[in-house]
């Protein structure tokens, strides 16, 4: 008789999630986790501390900027990098210890230690070797450096060396123009420090919609960001006082340099399955490194599945929660199931960012018909009267039947407004069910419905 119905390898946000739907479901569930604390990247070194710095850098920079026209006068506050840093902290371990409740709440045996999978139905974890009828992989993902350049987490570091830096540099490189780059910079340009961002292609931002990638970076831009594009970075020179980063325009081949105290160098992750023996194991693995599985999380050998990071799919802890929870639907014998077409992306700058479903240059490509309707913040009276103007909503619709086919946003709240257009889309709604939506006023919510107005007769306020 096996010991568990399931372990689940990774406490993150796929892992843990997995493991409380497996037990709530019935089925005796253990949740091996090696780094010391639950949540995974995302609650210890990513989403969660990020946020904490994004919102104290926030209101300093709301400080700096709008206080005084507020009536505010005289407001002055001295950055405490310690106190910060402890700030941080206390959110990171209060996520963590919520979680180890939430496992004595369900009856999740906590397996602490690093897992690896000696044989089919086996999990190894330090010198004990537990038996389970399904196990499942959610050990998530690493960053990713570029060749040529050596991370030390000092002075040269990831994300997660940034999110925790001995003292606010006064110059930052940041490799990459993806999520991670513009979040990171602008916390340090917001403390003080002189940000340039270089970026390989000609627009930041990969795959978001065109013409939200150009209106964040113009706002960025506004706020003091730098940025070199179309940039190929070759490679980081170290000396004792300063880092060179070395970098070839595109355009005309020409060699570049640019110095800095740090550089982030933030290109991209890749899946973290090392040290699991899944090698031995014969599992089936795709040429860039994930996890092959089938519609139901499945790999290749019979009882093992695997999801988040380890697998294909954008590296989002909030598709991992889904898929964790739909494959401890399918391990309990029901019906789990993901929509990938509906699951929303958001970069926490300031305005945020935020989309869902297909951006405007997929539909030309799939030569699909599509209105699109647009409406700007400056239309919207709550966003004005807090200084968060700029921006925009852009929803597309079907041109013949108005049926919902993505949203992006630039604005206020960007993160949680997107939320309304998913449940739409999840409901096959059309942009005129959600513009015959009343929408309370005066919320930031109200451009939502007037863009979806302006995909039929026209929005109100623009
Ligand atoms: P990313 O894939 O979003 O962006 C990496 C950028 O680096 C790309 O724009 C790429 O063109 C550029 N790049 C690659 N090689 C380069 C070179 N040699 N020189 C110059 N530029 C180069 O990756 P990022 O920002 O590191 O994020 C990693 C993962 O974490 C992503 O999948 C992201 O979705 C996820 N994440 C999500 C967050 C959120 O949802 N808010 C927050 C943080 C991370």
């Amino acid at each position: 008789m096996a010991e568990f119905d399931v372990i689940v390898i990774g406490g993150g946000p796929g892992g843990y999630v997995c493991a409380i739907r497996c037990a709530q479901l019935g089925l005796k569930t253990a949740c091996v986790e090696g780094r010391g604390a639950l949540g995974g990247t995302c609650l210890n070194v990513g989403c969660i501390p990020s946020k904490a710095l994004l919102h104290a850098t926030h209101e300093l920079h709301e400080m700096h900027e709008n206080f005084d026209k507020m009536g505010l006068t005289n407001a002055k506050v001295k950055v405490d990098w310690a106190k910060m840093q402890s700030y941080k902290q206390d959110v990171i371990d209060g996520n963590t210890k919520g979680i180890e409740f939430l496992f004595k709440k369900n009856k999740v045996t906590y397996l602490q230690g690093w897992g690896s999978i000696p044989a089919a139905g086996q999990v190894k974890v330090g010198d004990e070797v537990h038996s389970a009828k399904n196990i499942v992989i959610a050990t998530g993902s690493e960053a990713a450096s570029l060749p040529g350049i050596e991370i030390d987490e000092q002075t040269v570091v990831t994300s997660t060396g940034a999110l925790s830096l001995p003292k606010i540099p006064k110059s930052m490189v940041v490799i990459g123009a993806g999520v991670i780059g513009l979040e990171l910079g602008s916390v340090y340009k917001r403390l003080g420090a002189d940000v340039t961002v270089v970026e390989y292609l000609d627009a930041i931002t990969p795959g978001m919609d065109a013409e939200v990638a150009k209106g964040l970076q113009k706002i960025l831009t506004k706020q003091g960001l730098n940025f070199v594009l179309g940039a190929a970075v070759s490679g980081v020179e170290k000396s004792k006082s300063k880092n060179t980063v070395k970098y070839t325009l595109r355009k005309d081949d020409s060699a570049h340099e640019i110095e800095a105290e740090v550089v982030l160098v933030a290109t991209g992750r890749k899946p973290f399955t090392g040290g699991l023996g899944l090698e031995a194991l014969g599992v089936e693995m795709l040429p860039r490194g994930q996890v092959k599985t089938n519609d139901h999380w499945a790999t290749s050998v019979p009882g093992l599945y695997a999801i988040g990071d380890a697998i294909v799919g954008p590296m989002l802890a909030h598709k991992a929660e889904d898929e964790g929870m739909a494959v401890a639907e399918v391990i309990a014998g029901k019906h789990g199931h993901v929509n990938y077409d509906v699951i929303p992306g958001v970069i926490y700058t300031t305005p945020e960012v935020a989309s869902v479903g297909k951006t405007e240059e997929v539909l030309k490509q799939e030569g699909r018909a599509y209105r699109v309707g647009k409406f700007s913040f400056m239309g919207n009276g709550r966003a004005k009267a807090v200084f968060q103007a700029d921006g925009f909503v852009k929803l597309l619709a079907d041109a013949t039947t108005d049926r919902i086919l993505g949203c992006h946003i630039i604005g206020p709240g960007a993160g949680d407004l997107i939320h309304e257009v998913c449940v739409a889309m999840e409901f096959g709604a059309s942009a005129q069910d959600l513009a015959l939506t009343c929408h309370a006023h005066p919320t930031y919510s109200e451009a939502v419905r007037e863009a979806a107005l302006a995909c039929g007769d026209g929005a109100i306020h623009a």
